[in-house]
């Protein structure tokens, strides 16, 4: 039998309260596996920056990397100015441990009642880059308060960068039934990364000639995300552009409580870390209102992603069978634990 060594980060907000319920469930869905795991919790966010003023020790991020993989709640709050633990820990870590590939599947479950009328099926994953684009703090600002104010961004796409979660897509894309990478980007009036992007895809299609390419520049994919999101199988795209496309999709299936997500380095030279796509979410915080749904998901990828996908696959189901019990009306008005409590006795 082995032992999973497992870094847990709960984080802020809700973090607090739907990490636990992921471990449960990863406790009860190892019960008997002939795998084992040994957690060791770090705490981070913002009681440690406050107490402190460091959001990853970097003595911190070396014992990460001894890990297996990283189970993150969420990180951010009210009290700690905006993008400083969003930079300092999330995005520290998604670089430092290269986490290229940002996965983030949508799936509407049996049951589940999206926004959409006539949603027909829905199973996509998003493989969004996860280390360039405008989130590598290539800007800064002049004559800050001034009328003069200059403030600038800059997305960084490396042909590298880019070459890299392009080949994964590709592979991903090839090993689904319905064979069929969408490219979105923006390359109608960002023509210097679009253009790289668009001739990457290009290139490396021309490895793949069973899969089907297909381009969207990304205002139209918000379009058929909602008017047809069957269409889409394997999306790949930029930092940003993944990061709003997910919450949308995530909306679309049935809400932002239920999509997971891996930040995953697929070379394994580091610990890949799984995550809720949601935030910390300070306006039900501490109430025991979120659904730790997400959460749990984001276990089953990391199962999937350590090669036991038979165990991740038992996490999908018990949440396949505890939405069609709300489905039915047969639960319902759960606090955050009890919806985990449930998950773990359907694993
Ligand atoms: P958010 O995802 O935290 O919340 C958006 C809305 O969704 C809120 O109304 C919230 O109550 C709801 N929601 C989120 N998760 C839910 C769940 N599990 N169950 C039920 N409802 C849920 O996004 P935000 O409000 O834009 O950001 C809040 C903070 O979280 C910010 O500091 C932001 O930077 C941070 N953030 C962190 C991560 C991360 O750690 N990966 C992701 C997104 C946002
Ligand atoms: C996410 C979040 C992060 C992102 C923020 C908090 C840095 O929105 O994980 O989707 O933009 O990637
Ligand atoms: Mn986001």
């Amino acid at each position: 039998s082995d032992t999973l060594r497992l870094a847990v980060v709960p984080g802020d907000g809700i973090g607090q309260e739907v990490t636990p319920e992921a471990l449960k469930v990863l406790d009860a869905v190892l019960a008997g596996s002939g795998t084992s795991v040994q957690t060791t919790e770090y705490d981070l966010g913002a009681r440690r920056w406050h107490a402190s003023g460091e959001a990853l020790p970097d003595t911190v991020l070396g014992e990460l990397r001894e890990h297996d993989a990283i189970l993150l709640g969420a990180v951010g709050d009210p009290s700690v100015p905006s993008g400083v633990l969003e930079r300092q820990l999330l995005l520290r870590l998604r670089f430092e441990l290269d986490h290229y590939v940002n996965l983030r599947p949508s799936t509407l479950f049996p049951g589940v009642a999206g926004p959409l009328a006539e949603p027909g099926e829905i199973d996509f994953v998003v493989v969004r880059e996860g280390t360039e684009g405008p989130y590598v703090g290539n800007g800064g600002a002049l004559r800050v308060g001034t009328p003069a104010e200059i403030a600038t961004e800059v997305s960084v796409n490396t042909a590298y960068g880019v070459e890299r979660v392009v080949r994964d897509a590709f592979r991903r894309a090839a090993g689904r039934p319905a064979k069929k990478l969408t490219l979105v980007h923006k390359h109608n009036v960002l023509v210097h990364a679009g253009h790289l992007w668009r001739r990457t895809v290009e290139a490396v299609g021309a490895e793949h000639p069973d899969v089907t390419v297909d381009y969207l520049h990304v205002d139209a994919a918000t379009i058929f995300l909602v008017t047809d999101p069957s269409r889409f199988d394997v999306i790949v795209t930029d930092n940003l552009f993944g990061d709003i496309l997910t919450d949308l999709a995530a909306a679309v299936t049935g809400g932002i409580g239920l999509a997971a997500s891996g930040n995953v380095n697929p070379d394994r030279t580091a610990p890949s870390m799984f995550e809720p796509v949601h935030g910390s979410a300070p306006d039900i915080a501490g109430q025991q209102k979120a659904d730790p749904t997400a959460a749990v998901l984001s276990a089953g990828m990391l199962l999937d992603h350590l090669g036991r996908e038979d165990l991740g696959e038992r996490i999908r189901t018990a949440v396949r069978t505890d939405l069609s019990r709300r489905a039915e009306g047969a639960v319902g008005g759960r606090r955050t634990a009890e919806v985990g409590d449930a998950l773990a006795a359907l694993v």
